[in-house]
């Protein structure tokens, strides 16, 4: 299959049709049958793929995981280093804002990425990381950098 032609210096022209429909798509995936809410991410990294995510609750609702780490584990685990853009949708509400928890874990992979909210008519809200999470947890010996 073709690379999504996503490779491009603006942050707003890498945010290809593909790259939402993708995220749109994958929203029937989620798992939320106690908050209703349905959320979907989709991860675009350096090589060019895009990795989605969605939330999946459970009973038990503490253990619940967002979309947005969904996403990003499966980037990890499958190798990747380097994330140019995160795009999070719900159709549920008008711009959905990533949690603190997800902005911790994915500031430690990604510290410049864009965050990328869009609603249900595909309108489009930019955020670097940096301005969302200012002072991200780190550990003294930790150059916030997957190595
Ligand atoms: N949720 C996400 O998937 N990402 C966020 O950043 C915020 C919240 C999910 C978790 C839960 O399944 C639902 O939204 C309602 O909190």
């Amino acid at each position: 299959m073709a690379k999504p032609s996503l490779m491009t210096a603006s942050p707003k022209k890498a945010l290809s049709k593909e790259l939402m429909k993708r995220v749109k798509s994958a929203v029937r995936f989620s798992y939320a049958p106690y908050s209703k809410i349905l959320v979907s991410a989709g991860l675009y990294c350096a090589s060019g793929k895009i990795y989605t995510g969605v939330n999946i609750e459970n009973s038990s609702y503490s253990l619940t995981m967002c979309a947005e780490r969904i996403a990003l584990f499966k980037a990890v685990s499958e190798g990747e280093k380097k994330f140019r853009l995160l795009l999070l949708y719900s159709p549920q509400l008008n711009f959905i804002m990533p949690c603190g928890a997800c902005l911790q874990v994915l500031s430690e992979f990604a510290p410049d990425i864009i965050i990328v909210l869009m609603n249900e008519n595909d309108e489009l809200k930019f955020y670097p990381i940096k301005t969302l999470l200012t002072k991200p947890f780190t550990l003294p010996y930790n150059d916030n950098h997957v190595v």
